[in-house]
Parts: structure tokens; sequence; C-alpha cells
């Protein structure tokens, strides 16, 4: 199976520290965040990876990790030329991926368990996608779902509501089957003006095609100084353990 790390997009809620360096390449412990990603690819025995980034960033990540050879995997790469959405993002990856399923992962999200049970779920479920989710004290943050907990599929996502319907979260682990390309090609962009991967996952949803797991380990969306705070001490605890 391929996979597919977003590492693109703006990180406002990191600047200062995003104006000068992109979010993907800022330290967490011992590392720079995308390093994570690549590791928990590798973990599952994924090592067929196309990273997407932005212009001004690239030359940051090729420097940094090359073919991707140190870190045992294969990487390629692309250029979204502007922050025009996760969704906007997944698209340019259509060629690399072909029509396979695959994995994708928002370079953001930094978690504790292997994903290897997760991906093996989702080969054998026939078609579809296959969302991840965690419980979390701030599910406005997030896309929050709303489940059929017989079917063990999705009903609809909503995109940081103001009052959530549950307290778990869609986590930025996704993984899709090939039809998610022209799924993207139908969607228009939101009131920010991005292609959003949760009118993408709704369009799996209302066809009852998105699938659910949920994480156990500890999970954190590192967009902001606290929950990128939080990483770090996470990880460093692994790091000494
Ligand atoms: O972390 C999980 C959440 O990620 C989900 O619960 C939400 O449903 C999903 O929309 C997303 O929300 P965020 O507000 O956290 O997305 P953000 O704009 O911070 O981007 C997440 C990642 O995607 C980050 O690693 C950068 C990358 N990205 C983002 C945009 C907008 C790109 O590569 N290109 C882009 O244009």
């Amino acid at each position: 199976m391929k996979a597919v790390i977003l590492a693109g997009g703006t990180g406002t809620r990191l600047r200062p520290l995003t104006n000068y360096l992109n979010k993907h390449m800022l330290p967490v412990g011992k590392y720079p965040m995308i390093l994570y990603s690549i590791r928990k690819l590798k973990e599952a025995g994924i090592t067929d990876i196309e990273l997407v980034t932005g212009r001004t960033s690239a030359g940051l990540f090729t420097e940094f990790l090359g073919s991707g050879r140190d870190e045992g995997v294969s990487l390629t790469y692309r250029i979204q030329e502007e922050a025009g959405g996760i969704a906007e993002a997944l698209k340019l990856a259509e060629s690399f991926v072909g029509s396979e399923k695959f994995v994708m992962l928002l370079g953001d999200n930094l978690f504790e368990e292997p994903l290897t049970a997760h991906i093996e779920a989702f080969r054998k479920q026939e078609n579809g996608a296959m969302v991840l989710l965690k419980q979390v004290p701030d599910p406005h943050r997030y896309g929050v779902p709303d489940f059929d907990h017989t079917s063990k599929t999705i009903v609809a996502i909503t995109e940081k509501p103001a009052v959530p319907q549950s307290n778990y979260c869609v986590t930025g682990i996704y993984m899709y089957d090939s039809s998610v390309f022209s799924f993207i090609d139908q969607i228009k962009p939101s009131g920010r003006g991005e292609l959003e991967i949760t009118d993408v996952n709704n369009a799996y949803a209302s066809r009852g095609l998105l699938h659910y797991r949920t994480l156990t380990g500890w999970w954190t969306d590192a967009g902001t100084f606290d929950s990128l705070h939080e990483a770090a001490s996470r990880l460093r605890e692994e790091d000494t353990e």
C-alpha cells in the first residue's frame, strides 16, 4: 500500500514561528515533526510515500529527507502552490496513488499506537473509506462525527461545530479507495476558500461507505503551541522509557 503525507498549509496558529519555518519542520522532541509520520508509516510496513508541501518549504524537506533512504522509505514530492485546503493537496497525489487503496496522514498529527491493525482492517474492507477517531475534551476544534454504532459507519461529519454532537473527533489519519479523487472533483470551496476533507468524507458517509475505528493511545494535532508542547513531552517520555 502507498501513503500520502500532507505537510503544506500556512500554520497560522503557530505564528510567528511558522512565518519562518514550515510547521512540519518544527522540532518535536529530538526530531522535526515530519519524521514521526514517516516512521509511523514505516512501522506499519508502508515505504512508498508521497509528501505534499508548499512551494516555499519544499527545499527544506528535500534537503532534510532526500530520497527517504536514511529512513528506509522511498519519497516523492508534490508542490501545492497555494494552501487551498486538505482535499486540494490530496488531489495532487492522484497519479502517485493510481487505482489502489491508500493511507493519508496529516503531517501535524502525532500519535502513539501503530497503524498496523487499522490498516489491516481497511485492507479487508471491500471499498469506501475509513477514518480513525479519538475521544477529546475539545471536539469543537475538529471534525466531529455522528455515527451509526451498529453498522460501524459514520452518518455525517461536522467541521468545527459550535455545539459538538459527541466528544469524538476525526483525526488526521484517513484511508481511502481511489474514488476519493472523483469526490474531490465534485466538492466546492468552503466559506474559508478551501476544499475541505470533511466534504469529501461526507460524500462517502452519505453513501454508507465511511467506516471508522478508534484510537486508544494518545493522539494530538500539533497545530497550536499547547498541543505542540504536549506532543513534545509525550514523545520525550517515550524516548526515555
Ligand atoms: O487534525 C485533525 C483535523 O484536521 C480534523 O479533525 C479536521 O476535520 C480537518 O479539517 C483538519 O483540521 P485542521 O484545522 O487541523 O486543518 P489544518 O488547516 O491545520 O491542516 C491540517 C494539515 O493539513 C496540516 O498538516 C497542513 C496540511 N495542509 C493544510 C491545508 C489547509 C496542507 O498540506 N495543505 C493545505 O492547503
